[in-house]
């Protein structure tokens, strides 16, 4: 993310990591860094800890699938504009950022509480997000065959679309601080569907008419 939870954030904030998730995911950070900081605590709990059982789990599982198959997405815009430097760095940096958001939904499924108030709960049986899923496994069908100027449409158009209204509220009702640090650094600027169009929109200012023609 251009908002991912790196290495230097946790050697600003020791205490509040240390506290939230343990001096073990603190340490790791500290001597290496080749793991997010999301990614370590997804492992650690995964390891230890037990998922919210049920439809509550399946959603939260639902919408780590969703993120991982716009990271695909992303991941074939990456390949298919490799020619060109900055276009294909772009989507790469999405595609991180996607999987970071996966791994979030993942953790948040360790984290919810069973006595909350939790009311919003999508399901794979639901035709609609069947149908979404389809369309996402089609839309990385075509990408190889897509102009720049579509697949930054279709990117737009993902960015302001249901996947992102189904992480924020999943990510909203779960209420904890663990998940709040991530949820505090996904807001306002930060978020996709706001930040997406507009880094869009100056890689296309610093590329020019021309830098853009050559790279499609
Ligand atoms: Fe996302
Ligand atoms: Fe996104």
């Amino acid at each position: 993310m251009q908002a991912v939870i790196d290495r230097a954030f946790c050697l600003k904030h020791p205490v509040k990591i240390i506290q939230l998730f343990g001096w073990d995911v603190f340490i790791g950070m500290l001597w290496s860094k080749d793991k997010t900081l999301l990614q370590r605590i997804a492992e650690k709990y995964q390891a230890r800890r037990v998922p919210m059982p049920g439809a509550i789990g399946n959603a939260y599982k639902l919408s780590a699938l969703f993120e991982f198959r716009v990271a695909h997405i992303y991941a074939a815009m990456a390949e298919r504009f490799k020619a060109n430097r900055e276009v294909s760095q772009l989507f790469s940096d999405l595609r991180d950022e996607e999987m970071e958001h996966g791994r979030l939904m993942l953790t948040c499924l360790y984290q919810v509480a069973v006595n909350r108030e939790v009311d919003f709960v999508p399901s794979v049986r639901d035709e609609e997000i069947r149908e979404s899923l389809n369309e996402l496994r089609r839309i990385e069908h075509r990408v190889a065959g897509m102009t720049l100027e579509e697949a930054f449409k279709v990117t737009n158009e993902l960015e302001a679309g249901e996947v992102n209204i189904i992480f924020g509220r999943l990510l909203q009702q779960v209420g904890r601080a663990e998940t709040e640090l991530f949820a505090e650094q996904l807001k306002g600027a930060q978020s996709h569907p706001q930040s997406v169009p507009r880094r869009i929109s100056e890689l296309k200012k610093r590329l020019g008419p021309e830098g853009l023609a050559a790279a499609a």
